[in-house]
């Protein structure tokens, strides 16, 4: 399966296979994986009308910076966390999809900042993405899985789901909320780190959701503090804290290269592993805070 054209051409550091050190891991994601936003001007976009729509500034430039910040992955082991008073006391809160905070204040919060969404959520009738409240609060951010080339044109001529009607017809009807598209390199930068850095074959798909909103999150902020993406002692095969489904894969993966990009935030951890235990936490620092 390559559905994306990924051609990797082995490690950066050729013939090197010693395993990075943490703080190495760090400063190689903080270098070499840029988050980037669709601006106005960018090709093939600026020929197109609706291109207005799209925010002019970069992300990065727009929001932030916070002290801390709460990731708050989807997965099922946040069910009777108490987690959600620890969540809200950060000052920024990132959510995904179609997860959602009401009926589930004391596990997960109240709070959303940002909430990063894939194009297969936008599309999809069950999620009524252009009717749910689920989705009115706070500042949005998506991305489609692009090309592994990240060429803009030939990805806007083939999206795996429509994310650019889709966002037409968000910003149609919800002019005032800020919504930002991630440029699909992005994506391709950290799917590098993560196969780099690991002795195994990786699938040839783009990180989840949550570790592309993690890395979005240690570029705004100074530390982020992300919960249930390497599971507590509540471990389960519920697959979301949300809904009574059970699959082994939402937590381990099987399009995402879920398990290897648990190994990598592992590695990277600042927190002990006694925090990963009790309360599902992983603690991170924010890219302005070390020097490489
Ligand atoms: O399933 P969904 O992509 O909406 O979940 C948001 C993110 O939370 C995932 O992209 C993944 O990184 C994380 N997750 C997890 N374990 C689960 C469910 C979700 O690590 N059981």
């Amino acid at each position: 399966m390559n559905k994306y054209g990924v051609r990797y051409p082995g490690p950066e550091s050729a013939g090197r296979r010693s395993k990075l050190s943490g703080p190495e891991l760090l400063c190689q994601i903080k270098e070499m994986v840029q988050i980037v936003t669709l601006t106005p001007d960018m090709e093939p976009f600026s020929a197109l009308p609706w291109a207005s729509q799209l925010p002019p500034r970069q992300i990065t430039a727009d929001i932030g910076p916070f002290k801390t910040c709460a990731v708050v992955s989807s997965a099922g082991s946040l069910k009777n966390s108490g987690l959600g008073k620890e969540i809200d006391a950060h000052d920024a809160v990132i959510r995904f999809n179609a997860a959602p905070t009401t009926g589930f204040e004391k596990d997960v919060g109240s709070k959303t900042t940002l909430r990063l969404i894939n194009s297969q959520v936008m599309a999809s009738e069950d999620h009524h993405f252009l009717s749910s409240s689920l989705y009115s609060a706070g500042i949005l951010v998506s991305w489609d899985p692009g090309p592994y080339s990240s060429d803009l044109r030939e990805w806007f001529n083939k999206t795996d789901y429509p994310i650019f009607k889709q966002y037409q017809r968000y910003r149609r009807l919800h002019r005032q909320q800020p919504f930002y598209i991630l440029h699909p390199r992005m994506e391709w930068q950290l799917w590098q780190r993560i196969q780099d850095n690991m002795v195994e074959t990786i699938q040839k798909n783009p990180p989840s959701s949550g570790l592309l909103g993690t890395v979005l999150m240690m570029s705004l902020c100074e530390v982020v503090h992300v919960y249930e993406f390497l599971p507590s002692r509540r471990k389960t095969e519920l697959c979301h804290y949300y809904q009574r489904f059970s699959d082994a894969a939402c937590t381990l993966g099987a399009y995402h290269p879920l398990l290897y990009e648990k190994n990598l935030v592992k590695r990277m951890n600042k927190g002990s592993d006694r925090d990963i235990y009790t309360h599902g936490k992983v603690t991170l620092p924010g890219f302005t805070t070390f020097n490489c």
